[in-house]
């Protein structure tokens, strides 16, 4: 029997076998209104097997009635119908269903409500937790159970995912947990447009989703949506705010507390938290007080008067954000305390309401003398925050970014995160491109950070950074947003999928990035054409999957890092940063290149690591490459692994970066009117912008270390 006769032998059943059956919604005429901004991996077509179906929901509470609305709308969109909770056996499809509320009215889902607990104990405890979720599909019915209404949403999500596949044979009971508790988007919006940063900082899709010109901007239709795309790709937490927090921001944690309020109203159906960037120089600048010292009785019980008041009004408030002693924010060191002391000053006032304090441990010394050559950014987050391991309160996050220096495309990852076994660990990622294109370039960034999360600083055999952050009491993983009021989110459509997997990689570290990408790509990308449908899925994989590496190819070479301009950080600038105080040089001369990191004879960082790779990017010999030139001061003539010269690979390198980005548009053009004529125009525009910051990165960087080692290209290439 076809699908088709299948589904509607099965429609044409249910009334008449329950009389009483009178479903949450019928088959709408119309789809979902149309709205100013891209559907992005949610539109309606990707819920269409879903949407199709006869659905039962069986649970109760805020987020199960979020499962129902999103069922009802797919319903609405695609002739399915949907039941909740009736007392009556409904003959459904898929039944997604809280285990905690007693028996479900469908068979299939019963039997497998009752066999799931010896099923998944073959796989751990058998316990969904708070947010996960099971799957199963026996008899044809395809059944998600949960624990928890968030689990319910999450797998609601998953089905979505898995579209007619959902639908399709029997599947054994398959258990579904996150492997990081916390998920956490932070934007770096700005309240009032700042003279500086604007109103959003490091932010390339226009203005801020939640504030314009100094007021809230109160648009919950787009909020809403913003949420449904966090919750189906795994982000449970926001924070709201800079880390940077200026005047006008502060308030947002007193006096202006509403409009935090207002937000995380509409993202708690969506299971999603809202965090606040506060200043460490609070109790000053908002309570009047002459001091913010941790010791000072006054500090202390402004904190928790202050917390209690945003919990009284954001019961289930996460928690603070907080930079502090770093590139000029306030903090402890003020007042000869240090981070353990600021820090645990916030945790006091939180822990009485679950909440926690991210302590941000990006901090180094960004008025430094460039001549002075023994001190060293890289070292610097590890001498100051691993001697105080141990000494945080258990709700302490220290938020740790994934390298020692700044989201550069390449760098090794930060000592700190082997280096606190005592502390809870998150590690922070740039979703937002800073440093990686600025969403003009193509830069798909999963490969890079799920090669971050399966880094093993003990060796093979050990944890690894998603080990340490993980699990329920690890601190996660965060990223910078890359999100603002653009039409496409992201400014740059492409990079909607870094955002993507950004929550599922936190979801589940171990997920291989081309896979993530072939998701987003399903879900998101339909073509408008009866032609080939798997043309834009080939040309899309081509363009994206080795983009990062196609970007660090055409930018600073060897993980040198930092070649950009000062200030807004687009485009080559090789000595840009080179007689500045802020700590990121490549020391080239007209012999070498590279800083010296080792303990041999360099600043020592290389001693920051656990074996074996302290002794890895010790050792000329065994340094991996990619990381050779921030580990090493080489002459142009080392040889690589790779047999070329350290020379000759920047000019290879450079080239073939250039050729890769004039393959992506060549592809990108195969593709006008196999999809939306006004995303292919954006990206198109983009990848014009890409190509030719690509040559000029290129030809500054070839013909910057020309001059300066006088050593031609093997292949007699132009350099200027
Ligand atoms: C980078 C970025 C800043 C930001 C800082 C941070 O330095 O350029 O804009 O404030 O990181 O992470 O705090």
């Amino acid at each position: 029997m076809s699908e088709r006769t299948e589904r509607s032998e099965g429609r044409e059943r249910m009334p008449s076998q329950h009389p009483m059956g009178v479903p949450v919604t019928g088959r709408a005429a119309s789809g979902a209104p149309a709205t100013a901004w891209h559907a992005a991996w949610l539109p309606s077509a990707a819920f269409r097997a879903l949407g199709s179906r006869d659905v039962l929901v069986h649970g109760d509470g805020a987020l199960v009635d979020t499962v129902v609305a999103e069922v009802t709308r797919a319903c609405a969109g695609h002739g399915g119908r949907v039941w909740h909770c009736p007392t009556w056996d409904v003959d459904a499809d898929l039944v997604l269903a809280s285990r905690t509320a007693g028996p479900i009215p469908n068979a299939a889902a019963e039997k497998v409500r009752l066999d799931a607990t010896p099923v998944v104990n073959g796989a751990g405890d058998g316990s969904l937790g708070a947010e996960g979720f099971l799957l199963a599909r026996v008899d044809g019915v395809t059944v998600v159970l949960a624990d928890a209404p968030a689990g319910l949403l999450y797998g609601l999500f998953h089905v979505v995912r898995l579209g007619a596949t959902a639908f399709d044979g029997d599947l054994p009971a398959q258990r579904h947990r996150p492997a990081l508790a916390r998920r956490v988007l932070d934007h770096w919006d700005n309240v009032a447009v700042h003279p500086v940063s604007g109103q959003v900082e490091r932010g390339y899709a226009g203005g801020s989703l939640f504030w314009r010109d100094g007021a809230a901007r109160r648009e919950p239709a787009r909020l809403r949506d913003y949420a449904r795309l966090l919750a189906a790709c795994g982000v449970n937490a926001i924070t709201v705010n800079n880390v940077n927090v200026h005047d006008t921001e502060a308030r947002l944690l007193t006096d202006r507390l509403d409009e935090v309020a207002e937000v995380a109203d509409v993202l708690r159906p969506y299971g999603i938290r809202v965090h606040l960037s506060v200043t460490f120089a609070a109790p000053m600048v908002l309570g009047g007080l002459p001091t913010a010292d941790p010791a000072d009785g006054r500090v202390d019980a402004w904190w928790a008067e202050a917390t209690r008041r945003v919990y009284q009004r954001i019961p289930d408030f996460g928690g603070y954000l907080v930079k502090a002693d770093s590139e000029g924010r306030p903090g402890p060191f003020a007042y000869g305390r240090d981070h353990a002391d600021g820090a645990n000053l916030l945790a006091r006032a939180l822990a009485p309401h679950g909440g926690v304090v991210r302590w941000r441990a990006f901090v180094y010394d960004h008025r430094q003398d460039w001549r002075d050559r023994s001190t060293d950014r890289a070292r610097a987050a590890h001498d100051h925050f691993a001697p105080l391991d141990g000494r945080f309160a258990d709700n302490v996050i220290l938020q740790v970014k994934y390298g020692p220096v700044d989201f550069q495309p390449r760098e090794p990852v930060s000592p700190v995160l082997a280096a606190m076994p005592s502390t809870r660990l998150a590690m922070e990622v740039q979703v937002t491109q800073e440093y990686t294109g600025q969403q003009r370039h193509v830069c798909h960034l999963g490969p890079w950070w799920s090669e971050v999360l399966r880094f093993a600083p003990w060796g093979a055999a050990g944890q690894t950074i998603a080990d340490v952050i993980g699990g329920e009491s690890g601190g996660g993983l965060v990223a910078v947003s890359n999100v603002g009021d653009d039409p496409y989110w992201t400014g740059h459509p492409l990079a909607q999928a870094n955002l993507y997997a950004f929550g599922r990689l936190a979801w589940d570290p171990r997920l291989e990035p081309g896979a993530i990408l072939d998701e987003w790509i399903g879900l998101t990308w339909l073509p408008v054409t009866t032609g080939d449908p798997e043309l834009v899925r080939r040309t899309l994989h081509a363009i994206m999957d080795d983009s990062w590496r196609t970007y660090e190819r055409y930018t600073a070479p060897l993980g040198v890092g930092f070649m950009v301009r000062p200030g807004h950080h687009y485009g080559p600038d090789v000595d840009g940063y080179e007689y500045t105080p802020w700590g990121t040089y490549h020391f080239a001369d007209r012999d070498g290149v590279g800083v010296d990191r080792t303990r041999a004879s360099g600043t020592g960082f290389t001693g920051q690591y656990p074996a074996p790779w302290s002794q890895v990017y010790e050792s000329l010999r065994r340094c991996p490459d990619e990381l050779l030139l921030f580990f090493h001061h080489v002459p142009y003539g080392h040889v690589l692994h790779s047999g070329r010269t350290v020379i000759q690979h920047i000019y290879d390198t450079h080239f073939a970066g250039v050729e890769e980005v004039a393959a992506m548009r060549e592809r990108w053009a195969l593709l006008t009117g196999a999809v939306d004529p006004a995303v292919h125009e954006r990206v198109a525009e983009r990848l014009d912008e890409q190509f030719r910051s690509a040559v000029e990165w290129r030809d500054q960087v070839n013909t910057y270390f020309f001059r300066k080692s006088g050593v031609p290209d093997a292949h007699g290439r132009r350099i200027h």
